[in-house]
């Protein structure tokens, strides 16, 4: 038992979905959540100043002494696999969860990704599909403005601006026959009404976040990890730009109705204790 937290990772506010479904699947559990606003996005960026970043974010974590990293980030993830071993405590991405689903639910072995344009260069959910399962044919298409379009709020199902910017990323997969489509990338799910409509009811969606949610409870079991208090689960967030405008729009994530409380932190100086005490306040139920 460990009743240290988990840390939670992203760019901005998208890894927000995956603390949604770790706090249902492990309500018991402390969260520290670091979205690194003051960066965002991840996605257009180089790998060297992707990994730069995500290792400056895993040392914040650190010096929170969490029990186990998520990078709820399918950019960061696509990278993962050049600096995990240099994390000191269990690590995952996204990429490693959300194929396995994928892979068990393609029925004719066409499975989509969608992604960041960083992550589907580095072609890492391609390498992990055929990793599983060599018969499986990948079909990868990037879709950049998805993330400015939900940091934007553009997410209503009869929008036609996020709708139509759907419909044109999507026709070269609609068009492959995939039956299974990776929404890798963290922001994505808040999109879920409109990509479901657009690719239809024969193609399972699979959200990167929700199946590393998933993975990350039974890896904390499987290694003896999970809280062994009887209590509330407490979710802390800090943000490296202004927290005014996150906390109205993490609950747009969260799905909650309580507006959660952020303190920004410099990353330059998280190690000289400059964040104060942690502020512990309840997760918004879903
Ligand atoms: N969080 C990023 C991801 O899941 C999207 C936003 C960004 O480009 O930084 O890939």
């Amino acid at each position: 038992m460990d009743n240290r937290p988990i840390g939670i990772f992203d760019s901005g506010l998208g890894g927000l979905t995956a603390v949604r479904e770790l706090h249902s699947l492990l309500p018991r559990e402390e969260i520290v959540y670091f979205g690194d606003t003051g960066r965002v996005p991840y996605g257009t960026r180089s790998p060297e100043t992707i990994r730069k970043y995500a290792q400056q974010d895993i040392a914040f974590l650190l010096s929170k002494h969490v029990k186990m990293v998520l990078a709820a980030c399918g950019t960061v993830s696509s990278l993962a696999d050049t600096f995990r071993h240099t994390v000191p405590v269990p690590f995952t991405g996204v990429v490693e969860p959300a194929s396995r689903a994928a892979a068990q639910a393609t029925r004719n072995r066409r499975v989509g990704v969608i992604a960041t344009t960083a992550t589907i260069r580095s072609h890492c959910y391609r390498q992990t599909l055929q990793r599983l399962d060599p018969a499986i044919q990948v079909v990868e298409q990037d879709c950049p403005l998805f993330v400015p379009l939900v940091e934007n709020g553009f997410l209503d199902p009869g929008d036609p601006i996020p709708y139509m910017t759907a419909q044109r990323y999507l026709r070269p997969l609609q068009e492959s026959g995939i039956d299974t489509l990776i929404l890798g990338c963290t922001h994505y799910p808040l999109l879920r009404p409109i990509l479901a409509d657009i690719m239809g009811a024969g193609v399972a969606l699979i959200d990167s976040g929700q199946e590393t949610a998933s993975f990350t409870s039974m890896l904390l079991q499987q290694e003896g990890l999970l809280c062994g208090e009887e209590r509330d689960g407490t979710c802390s967030f800090f943000v490296s730009d202004r927290v005014e405008g996150f906390s109205q729009a993490a609950r747009l994530f969260l799905g909650g109705e309580a507006d959660p409380r952020v303190q920004y932190v410099d990353l330059d100086s998280f190690g000289k204790e400059t964040t104060g005490c942690l502020e512990e306040i309840p997760c918004p139920k879903n």
